[in-house]
């Protein structure tokens, strides 16, 4: 068994072992025609039940054979142009590469004893990416698994800043249409039920100033302290930007910390094209960003930021065997005083590889494209009868509605859009996502890759309409 350690001796093994692999996904990549198989649950359960754990193949061709056919034939491939549903990217070659090395190099980037190089590129990319947002000198951050976490982390900052110590009176300001995880984070935080208050959006989806001022004003007039603004740059749904720079002002206003996740719009951090939608994002006190989502990076890849670095230290406990008080007299950085995490991956080694590789505005242009096809799929359903679209985008997604023209019945309408979503899931063709809108049962393309085309989007669109006519055809033969 100590064949399988990975060592000075078996180099070899090691390099034949994942080129193997490596072989299967590359083929599997070339060959892939369609984004699902649309495996249904019943079918693919019992291919994984029978697989006895406690009986090994001990052959590493017979396990990648097994593996194809308990998950790699019918995988969700995020790489497929027709892939369109969820914040899922295809990512880049530099950043799978940087995967691998971190992998088998295995660095943990919670201290300098467990990582060097390490700490010190994890460090740079902040830097890189608190530079890009403008959040001055002082700025700091770390890495984290994902943009919930990252909310999670930030809003504890916000707490532990807020001038109070009785939780209750605490609150939060975020849209109506902001991620679940505030109010989630909120839970955790031991924030009471009522401590998120939602402010309602515009017409396109932005949260309304006026309302947040509203609101704002009463939390003072209650006695209550207002703990934080979420403004969400690039909602989950329309990708819709908070007016970054008047919700500034008003966190100035009020005292409340300014935290603006953009763990969607932070693509634009890097966009040649589209930069300035999100100006007024350097006047956050904290950002989340994922660039899992929008630099086309695999998961696990996010960070959350601050303007001011000593704010981190509510996430810092020394423990002897690990990160010692005396370390910090010697000057012997680590990461782990400012992670929520202890042993943590190296991610940051992915977006190393992609910057060294592809540069910023390569990154950069590719969200860009994606940005300009939304543009274009904006108007093709725009022109359609067939459908109805909700908000022009700001980044990429659309969120759509199928409307026949036969029928009226609003939750006739919902059903034939639920229909239509999983059938088209699956037939395996494309995949969309759905979500509700005023009530209603919408459909949702979430556009992150640049390899999708017009053509695409108006072939899946006619799918859409296809599989709705076809539940109404068999809804009216039902009821007749
Ligand atoms: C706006 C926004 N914030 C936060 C998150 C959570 O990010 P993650 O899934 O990386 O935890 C998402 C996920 O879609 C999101 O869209």
């Amino acid at each position: 068994m100590r064949s399988h350690l990975l060592n000075d001796t078996t180099a070899e093994s090691y390099r034949r072992s994942v080129t193997e692999g490596i072989e299967r996904v590359a083929a599997k990549l070339a060959t892939t025609t369609r984004p699902f198989t649309g495996i249904t649950v019943d079918a693919l359960t019992p291919r994984i039940d029978e697989i006895d754990l406690d009986k090994p193949l001990l052959d590493t061709a017979a396990v990648l054979d097994e593996l194809e056919d308990v998950y790699l034939r019918d995988a969700v491939y995020f790489h497929h142009p027709r892939y369109l549903a969820h914040l899922n990217c295809p990512v880049v070659i530099p950043a799978v590469l940087g995967e691998a090395i971190l992998s088998a190099v295995n660095s943990s980037l919670d201290t300098w004893d467990q990582s060097a190089g390490g700490t010190l590129i994890e460090r740079k990319l902040i830097d890189w990416t608190t530079a890009r947002i403008g959040l001055g000198e002082n700025a700091d951050g770390v890495f984290t698994s994902g943009g919930t976490q990252s909310n999670l982390q930030a809003l504890l900052l916000a707490r532990e800043e807020a001038k109070t110590d009785t939780a209750a009176e605490l609150r939060i300001f975020a849209s109506e249409v902001s991620h679940f995880s505030v109010k989630k984070s909120a839970k955790l935080l031991g924030l009471g039920q009522d401590s998120v208050v939602s402010v309602p959006v515009d017409h396109d989806k932005r949260m309304q100033t006026v309302a947040l001022a509203r609101e704002l004003e009463r939390c003072r007039r209650d006695g209550l302290v207002p703990m934080a603004v979420v403004a969400t740059a690039g909602t989950t749904d329309f990708g819709s930007i908070d007016p970054l720079p008047e919700i500034a002002e008003l966190c100035e206003q009020y005292g409340a910390w300014m935290h603006v996740d953009a763990a969607y719009g932070c693509g634009l951090l890097a966009s040649v094209k589209y930069r300035d939608r999100i100006d007024g994002i350097e006047r956050a006190d904290s950002v989340t960003v994922d660039y899992h989502k929008s630099f086309f990076q695999p998961v696990s890849s996010s960070a959350v930021l601050v303007r001011d670095s000593s704010t981190l230290r509510h996430a810092t406990y020394h423990a002897e065997y690990l990160n010692p008080r005396r370390m910090v007299q010697e000057r012997i950085p680590n990461q782990v005083d400012k992670s929520l995490q202890t042993t943590r991956r190296f991610d940051a080694l992915k977006l190393w590889m992609t910057l060294r590789v592809m540069g910023a505005d390569g990154i950069g242009q590719l969200f860009d494209e994606v940005c300009d096809l939304a543009v274009e799929g904006w108007k093709l359903l725009a022109a359609d009868p067939r459908f109805d679209v909700v908000v022009e985008p700001s980044l990429s997604t659309l969120v759509f509605r199928y409307i026949p023209t036969a029928v009226t019945d609003p939750a006739e309408i919902d059903r034939a859009n639920l229909y239509a979503r999983k059938a088209l899931f699956a037939s395996g063709d494309a995949v969309v996502a759905g979500t509700k809108v005023s009530g209603r049962h919408y459909l949702k393309f979430t556009l992150l890759n640049p390899e999708t085309t017009v053509d695409d989007m108006a072939a899946v669109l006619d799918l859409i309409a296809g599989h709705a006519e076809q539940y109404l055809g068999e809804s009216l033969d039902r009821a007749s």
